[in-house]
């Protein structure tokens, strides 16, 4: 049942589905933790005053259902959705992870940047810190050049660990919504993809593969998504023909040059990896600039006017590309995650509720089985009790009336003793 749903008009972003479904299954499992709760305190009680009416592993089941059920509220509250960012070295994930949060975040430039995976996602406590991994130390960031430094210089970091970087909430809707967004280092950086894939991919909603639209999609970045789909089933993969501004310069060949990256794209998805329709496609792949984007952003959020005379060429095409491709995403993301995190928790509970109704059932039969039994014996009992009293007052009949018969006997014999 719903409890306090978000209307339609309440719902500004879709993503604000996957948090009201994250609410709902989460009071579902709350209530499902006091009834576990609930029913073992019973079972013990019970099982205190009449051993015999429940059986060990019953208890030990229910107790053991208790623990479980406190693992998935655990695992609830940590649910997020995830978005992974890959392709070449340079190419702009960072740029793209920080236009989508509306800041400079992470780190970003030209040359090989980012040296680690980064995951940034929502700091509940208002600061900006992030965490390494295998740590449970805080290092505050005051900005992105702390940050980079802290990722370059302080740690020793290996290609493949994961940083977390936690950025307050109240800065970006992403954010405040459970999205985390994961940046990683240029996939041709790396002999290790399989490793990346493991470590990283297995939970992901959605990967955005973060072209150049410069040139064209790499072996690299291909075979990177070939591995992802061998080990997940249908990814959800967005393609970024990314530095779109570039074709400004060249506006001649703007339409040959995106006809032939959508075509590509296409195959790649539709007929390479297989994981989408050509239908799909026209939504999974887009024409950006993420620095554009990420310049104009940063602008507003500082109160500055978007000085026209410096944009090039569509850059209001270009902005409306990347708004259709967060709102694309945003859709995408809800509703995979939801099916994802939550189908897996719903059956689970919904095992779990079975097998403990199972056994509070056993139960029940067998205190109404030695309730009955009990009953019969004292029936039984009963019955031989007024058997027994009926004899006996049988027997006192007759024994009165011998007795009198007796006595009477007597006086006759003693009044005629006397007589004679
Ligand atoms: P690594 O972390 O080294 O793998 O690179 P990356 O893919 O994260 O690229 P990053 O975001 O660091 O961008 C590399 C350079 O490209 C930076 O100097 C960006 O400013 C620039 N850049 C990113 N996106 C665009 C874009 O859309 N247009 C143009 N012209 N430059 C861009
Ligand atoms: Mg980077």
């Amino acid at each position: 049942t719903s409890r306090n749903p978000l209307t339609d008009e309440q719902i500004s972003s879709p993503l604000q589905v996957f948090g009201q479904a994250k609410k709902q299954i989460n009071n579902i499992f709350v209530d499902i933790q006091d009834y576990v709760a609930d029913a073992s305190e019973r079972m013990i009680d019970v099982n205190k005053i009449c051993p015999d009416v429940i059986v060990e592993n019953e208890l030990k089941s229910i107790l053991d259902y208790r623990s479980k059920v406190k693992g998935i509220c655990e695992v609830l509250t940590r649910d997020h959705m995830k978005v992974a960012f890959f392709g070449r070295t340079s190419n702009g994930k960072s740029t793209v992870v920080n236009a989508m949060l509306g800041e400079k975040v992470l780190p970003s430039g030209i040359g090989h940047t980012t040296n680690c995976f980064l995951q940034v996602e929502g700091s509940q406590t208002g600061d900006a810190y992030l965490v390494t991994e295998g740590s449970n130390e805080k290092q505050n960031v005051e900005s992105v050049t702390h940050l980079a430094h802290a990722l370059n210089y302080e740690k020793q970091l290996n290609e493949k660990e994961l940083v977390h970087v936690y950025w307050p909430k109240d800065k970006c809707s992403l954010l405040r919504d459970d999205v985390a967004l994961v940046d990683s280092p240029g996939v041709d950086v790396t002999p290790h993809l399989d490793d990346w894939i493991d470590a990283h991919c297995i939970d992901a909603d959605v990967f955005v593969l973060v072209a150049n639209a410069e040139s064209t999609l790499m072996v690299t970045e291909k075979n990177f998504f070939h591995k992802v789909s061998t080990k997940l089933s249908k990814p959800n993969i967005f393609i970024l023909n990314n530095r779109w501004d570039a074709s400004a310069n060249e506006p001649e060949f703007l339409d040959q040059v995106r006809k032939q990256h959508m075509e590509r794209a296409t195959d790649f998805l539709v007929k390479e990896l297989k994981v989408c329709t050509p239908d799909e496609a026209v939504s999974r792949i887009f024409f950006i600039s993420a620095k554009e984007v990420l310049q104009a952003r940063v602008k507003e959020r500082n109160g500055q006017a978007l000085n026209s005379g410096a944009l090039a060429e569509g850059f209001s095409a270009r902005y409306m590309e990347f708004e259709e491709f967060e709102r694309r995403f945003e859709e995408c993301i809800s509703k995979s995650a939801i099916k994802t995190k939550f189908l897996n928790h719903s059956q689970q509970g919904k095992h779990l509720v079975k097998e403990m109704y199972k056994i509070m059932e056993t139960i029940y039969n067998r205190s109404q089985e030695q309730t009955h039994s009990k009953m019969c014996q004292k029936k039984e009992f009963q019955e031989k009790l007024n058997f027994t009293e009926q004899q006996l007052i049988c027997i006192t009949n007759q024994m009165k009336m011998k007795i009198h018969q007796m006595v009477d006997d007597v006086e006759d014999k003693v009044s005629k003793a006397l007589n004679d």
